[in-house]
């Protein structure tokens, strides 16, 4: 995952491989490995929100990829989905997902900067893994908001750049990765460093408190900026992975509580950001 830029054809090769190869495109509700852990304690925290504070049904992705999160929304809250991306492939997936869902659901190709909808068309404005590819974070954030209706919710999850507990993590996932090139005897992969966020992986090290800043200026309030997932993704045999999920499944409380402190803590060790907020006015 080297060599990374947020640029459409290198976003259509990666759909494009996504599809050949259907790894991870599930909704996210597998329990039994850290990917699907992941999601579902993300999904399940979305969906809370928009359950309570949206005022109606309509949500907006943008930058669906294969559209996990208006899949599950449609599915398991009735939403109503539009999906967009500047992806044809990923769209496709998109499509497909929904039609094995047997849901309906509007896909457009289109720039998340400059939304082709008028202002205030949507109960819900999502996008999840895009903003941080940009170096301007404040234009998407502004664009979502403005085709929010108003007492609508905005919200986003972020992968950025940051030191995390994944930081520590790498190390094993070196030395796991060390030692199966050394017994393959493929030695000039042998003393590569894992990271999982590679040097060049372009995405942006905006602090938490950048984006909170642009949720408030782009017009939202009752701004929330956690730093959410306390558990790392490991390079364990496949019996450890067994364990490990276990583990961290039985720990879904304290993660629960781990992503919704705003502790100094967790924005240090956490892996991944949620921002969120409410077009004013509030809803009374
Ligand atoms: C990391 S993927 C995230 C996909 C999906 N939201 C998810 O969480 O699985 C980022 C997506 O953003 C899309 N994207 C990047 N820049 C975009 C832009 N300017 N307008 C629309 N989509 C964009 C890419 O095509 C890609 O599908």
């Amino acid at each position: 995952m080297t060599g990374i830029r947020n640029d459409q054809q290198w976003w259509n090769r990666f759909w494009d491989e996504k599809a050949r190869t259907r790894v991870g495109l599930e909704p996210g509700q597998d329990d039994s490995t850290w990917f699907g852990l992941v999601w579902s304690v993300a999904l399940e925290y979305l969906q809370d929100l928009f359950d309570r504070r949206a005022p109606g049904k309509s949500l907006l992705e943008s930058g669906c990829g294969s559209a996990r999160v208006s899949r599950h929304m449609a599915l398991s809250g009735g939403y109503d989905c539009t999906m967009l991306d500047y992806s044809r492939p990923a769209l496709q997936l998109a499509v497909s997902g929904f039609a094995e869902s047997g849901l309906p659901g509007r896909f457009l190709v289109g720039d998340i900067n400059h939304l082709c909808f008028e202002d205030g068309r949507f109960d819900v404005a999502y996008c999840g893994g895009v903003i941080e590819f940009f170096s301007d974070i404040r234009a998407p954030i502004r664009e979502m908001v403005r085709v929010l209706k108003p007492g609508g919710v905005f919200a986003a999850t972020i992968v950025p750049r940051k030191f995390s507990v994944q930081t520590i993590a790498d190390w094993e996932r070196t030395a796991a990765y060390s030692m199966n090139n050394i017994l393959k005897r493929n030695f000039r992969e042998a003393f590569k460093r894992a990271r999982s966020i590679p040097p060049d992986y372009a995405v942006s090290s905006a602090p938490l408190e950048g984006y909170v800043a642009a949720c408030r200026d782009a017009g939202l309030v009752d701004v929330v900026g956690l730093c959410a997932t306390p558990f790392p993704a490991l390079a364990l045999p496949r019996f450890g992975q067994k364990y490990y999920a276990r583990l961290m499944k039985a720990m879904k409380p304290a993660w629960r509580r781990f992503n919704r402190s705003q502790s100094r803590f967790s924005k240090r060790w956490g892996m991944s950001y949620v921002i969120h907020g409410i077009k004013g006015p509030l809803k009374p």
